[in-house]
């Protein structure tokens, strides 16, 4: 039998750092497997990993973190980016989270490896590497465009990543800021939206018989899946849309078989909702994320000051 890497004991956090129990307090085994999956973001854009993560594990409970009130991070510093993905961490962690799934690009560029380590025995996964995997899958010719956040792009996680798979490929990769906000507006479709989006990726096009600069588009930020249809408008039909939340949802599974923490399924699945700042806006744009209508009373307000370990 796989023992799970986390075993028997719950991980409880002590001023924003995990310590395991003592034997004497160990949590049980079932309640271990069936304590919710953790995923944050530094908003509602995580919602669109969060619905592939419950389409793909629909015996699995969930909390999900928007860390709303300091959104975007993608402009941020990598200081600030690490502090904020730690404290998130902590406050799932404190939720009793089985393991955690870092939703958001910009804090999986940043903030996995100081994750990883803080948070050991706890499986701490990111989309990036997922997304690199996914644009391998897709491309033919090597050449992908990877468009993300400012943060994102200027740490070079995506270009690394994706060589390390295919070290012949070539990565055109462009910070497209304005995107984020035209998602987080709603604003997925009309003509305002096809000239900012033809700004960044219009030379993309080629369908005047010239080769094409790349086949493959990775959505390498949160908030663009909601805008695809219109991004495979602009660079047209010869280049394919990928995004991580397949991929992603993959890694999740096996990682919970690897660890013996899937749920054995008779709690039936649960869903809650937290966020750092604004519920009604929360709920108003995250319902368009996640694919379902959400209430102002579905989302908690949350509180991360607690969680100030990380300074
Ligand atoms: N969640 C961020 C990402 O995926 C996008 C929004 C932000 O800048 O915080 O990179």
């Amino acid at each position: 039998r796989v023992e799970p890497a986390i075993s028997l004991r719950a991980v409880v956090m002590v001023g924003g750092r995990s310590e395991s129990m003592h034997p004497g307090s160990a949590r049980q085994r079932s309640d271990v497997v069936n304590a919710p999956i953790g995923v944050f973001d530094s908003g509602v854009g995580g919602l669109t990993v969060l619905r592939e993560l419950r389409r793909v594990l629909p015996q699995e409970s969930f909390v999900y973190l928007g860390d709303t009130a300091r959104l975007p991070y993608g402009t941020k510093s990598p200081e600030s980016i690490r502090r904020y993905a730690q404290q998130a961490a902590g406050l799932l962690l404190q939720h009793g989270v089985k393991c955690l799934v870092v939703a958001c690009n910009t804090a999986s560029a940043l903030a996995l490896d100081a994750l990883t380590e803080e948070f050991a025995p706890v499986p701490v996964l990111g989309v990036l590497e997922p997304g690199a995997a996914a644009a391998c899958q897709a491309t033919r010719s090597g050449r992908i465009a990877v468009i993300a956040t400012e943060s994102t792009i200027r740490g070079d996680a995506y270009r690394l990543a994706i060589s390390r798979r295919r070290p012949d490929a070539q990565v055109d990769s462009r910070a497209c800021a304005l995107l984020v906000a035209l998602a987080e507006e709603g604003w997925t479709e009309g003509p305002v939206v096809e000239a900012i989006i033809g700004r960044y990726l219009g030379d993309l096009r080629a369908d005047d018989g010239t080769e094409q600069r790349v086949d493959t588009v990775l959505l390498g930020c949160t908030h663009f899946p909601v805008l695809a249809p219109a991004i495979a408008g602009v660079v047209g039909p010869g280049v394919r849309i990928v995004d991580s939340a397949v991929t992603t949802a993959a890694v999740l599974s096996a990682t919970l078989d690897e660890q013996a923490l899937r749920a054995s399924g008779h709690a039936g699945q649960t869903l809650r909702l937290l966020a750092t700042d604004g519920a009604g806006r929360f709920a108003r744009v995250g319902g368009t994320f996640l694919g379902q209508p959400l209430r102002e009373s579905d989302v908690e307000i949350v509180d991360l000051k607690g969680n100030a370990a990380a300074g």
